[in-house]
């Protein structure tokens, strides 16, 4: 049974990272197969509107997402793990949803089911101010990236005041959190 971590920041060994390995260590704990992607180290294109989808519900464009979308289909549970970047996604999240474009129109223009068996989904944010509507705007783009997915959003952490590379470390008790949350990953197996 696997459970991916798709990390969003481009900050490799940054807060968002660490808060990810902490929650996939603890679905680990519970006998779970993990796998983490980072955004960032994937060279891809955001939605270019080219239409190549309409007919198929399958994205054209040959590059480093294709392999995401079969992982991604294949998970039990997704954890997207990123930063508040300008009260929003990072760019490198977005444009993976964007892609997914291809998704909504499989399911609402072509009608086709999605995959036989639920999958769940849990968003980690990191920030380093302390507001609220960052975390929800964010939050409303994944929730809407899951509903077209299927994908049942299931839990959270927001870890506000978070700011310089590792800074995580010194808050023991997000990282505890973040492992509580992996544990629970999934009740149903
Ligand atoms: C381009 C950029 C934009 C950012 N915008 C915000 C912001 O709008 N609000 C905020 O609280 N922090 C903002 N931050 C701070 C990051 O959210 C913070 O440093 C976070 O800990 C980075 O996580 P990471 O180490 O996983 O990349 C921004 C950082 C960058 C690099």
């Amino acid at each position: 049974m696997k459970v991916l971590g798709i990390l969003g920041s481009p900050r490799k060994g940054g807060n968002s990272e660490l808060l990810l390995d902490k929650v996939l260590s603890g679905a680990r704990s519970k006998g779970y197969d993990t796998e983490k992607l980072a955004l960032g180290e994937l060279k891809f294109s955001p939605c270019t509107e080219c239409g190549g989808c309409d007919e198929t519900g399958v994205c054209v464009i040959e590059d480093d997402l294709q392999p995401v979308y079969q992982k991604l289909d294949q998970a039990r549970a997704v954890i997207i793990a990123s930063p508040i970047f300008f009260g929003s996604l990072p760019a490198q999240v977005k444009a993976m949803i964007d892609r997914y474009q291809c998704r909504w129109v499989r399911k609402f223009v072509l009608g086709k089911q999605g995959r036989p068996f639920p999958q769940e989904g849990y968003l980690i944010l990191v920030s380093g101010a302390n507001r609220d509507k960052f975390f929800k705007n964010a939050e409303s783009i994944v929730k809407n990236f899951f509903a077209v997915l299927n994908i049942k959003f299931k839990g959270y952490l927001y870890c506000p005041g978070i700011d310089e590379k590792g800074k995580v470390l010194e808050h023991p008790d997000y990282l505890n959190k973040a492992y509580e949350l992996g544990k629970k990953i999934i009740a149903r197996r």
